[in-house]
């Protein structure tokens, strides 16, 4: 019996040697699986529209990042807050820069969570079964709007001090609920130092675990189909490091504006308050709530926050058919329409009304 002799055949290459780089990562992500952020996403996960929501998380790295620089040099003591603020402009080297950076990158998240949303309106993605993150997306906004309160009253002139006024009336109006608006809660701690801590740790806290959340869960139910290209379509995968590099273009595209508006227009600040008195008028993003008070006096603010937050809470929950293109859901996208305009009408109302008294102490 002859042995058959295998067919010659050419000798196997050589496995290219690994580079540095390519075994340095792979020892890395042996350890921290750092690779598993290579999962895919459908291409219209880089649309601008479909961006919204990373543009407002990389405001809030722009946020954080000038508020810790400014931390250092700001009092909360409401003795030394306003002159703390005018050192940091004045005599800090890039303060003036810094602080209108934070107060530009603010407007930026508000206004970009607010078109998120929009977004989220218009395409559904609110539907099952995203009702969870779009709720902890609710209750970020919400946190957002607090920050911007919170932050608006730490400069401690008569636009800070009036808006910390019209909130004691509003916790008065909470009754026990507003316990925490109340001077007398912590005796031996100024409110503003409260409401400093809120500023820079509570809110930030919240924010900050709500949004790992909220990452989490976008991953977990991967983005939402576009309402007129259904998954099955074929759409290409990208992975999301390509996402995360075009938000990163994004994000930097977003930093050179706001640091041309920082520059060109920076927030101003006015000089120590005034008790008594309410001649400011609130941050624009609160001026729908003022024309509701200049009409039913001080409750107009907290039924106008609580019907808004109460309408979109229940979106979820009254909303549940299948359809998710806003030409085939017409009574959502009337309602919404409505709902937009409305607030506008009223926005534009307190524009052009000059400010009043309100406040019991006036
Ligand atoms: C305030 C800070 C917020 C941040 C930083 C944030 C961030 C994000 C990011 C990065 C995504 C994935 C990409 C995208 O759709 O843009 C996302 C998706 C989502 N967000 Fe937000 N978001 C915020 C607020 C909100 C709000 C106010 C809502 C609604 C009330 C919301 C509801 C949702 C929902 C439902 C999704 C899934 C969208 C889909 O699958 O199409 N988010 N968010």
């Amino acid at each position: 019996m002859t042995r058959m002799e295998p067919a010659p055949t050419e000798p196997p290459e050589p496995p290219e040697p690994a580079s540095r780089t390519r075994r340095f990562m792979d020892a890395v992500d042996e350890r921290l699986g750092i690779r598993a952020i290579q999962y895919p996403v459908p291409s219209h996960a880089n649309t601008v529209g479909y961006s919204l929501g990373g543009l407002t998380a990389v405001s809030l790295l722009i946020l954080i990042a000038t508020g810790i620089v400014m931390a250092q040099f700001y009092n909360p003591d409401p003795a030394f807050a306003n002159e703390s603020v005018r050192h940091l402009v004045r005599a800090v080297y890039l303060g003036k820069y810094l602080r209108g950076l934070h107060y530009w990158a603010a407007e930026a998240m508000y206004v970009l969570a607010i078109l998120h949303l929009l977004r989220i309106y218009l395409t559904g993605s609110y539907k099952r079964p995203r009702e969870g993150n779009y709720l902890i997306g609710v209750g970020m906004f919400a946190l957002t709007i607090g920050a911007m309160f919170t932050g608006t009253v730490l400069k401690w002139d008569q636009e800070g001090y009036e808006a910390l006024s019209h909130n004691l009336e509003i916790g008065k109006l909470l009754g026990g609920l507003g316990f925490w608006f109340n001077s007398d809660f912590s005796g031996h701690v100024p409110l503003l130092v409260r409401l400093y801590v809120a500023h820079v740790s509570m809110i930030p806290m919240l924010i900050l675990g709500l949004l790992v959340l909220h990452a989490l869960l976008v991953k977990r139910h991967k983005i939402s189909p576009r309402p007129d290209n259904p998954a099955e379509s074929g759409e290409p995968f990208e992975p999301f490091t390509h996402h995360l590099r075009r938000i990163g273009a994004l994000g930097l595209v977003l930093l050179s504006v706001l640091s041309v508006l920082a520059i060109v227009f920076p927030p101003g600040i006015g000089s120590t308050p005034v008790e008594g008195i309410e001649v400011t008028k609130p941050p624009w993003m609160y001026w729908w709530l003022f024309t509701l008070e200049n009409w039913i006096g001080l409750p107009g603010i907290l039924w106008g926050a609580g019907v808004l937050f109460a309408l979109l809470i229940l979106l979820p929950f009254v909303d549940r058919g299948p359809e998710r293109h806003w030409r085939r859901r017409p009574v959502a996208m009337i309602l919404g329409a409505a709902v937009v305009a409305f607030l506008i009408v009223l926005t534009i109302l307190e524009a052009v009304t000059t400010p009043a008294q309100h406040l019991m102490g006036g």
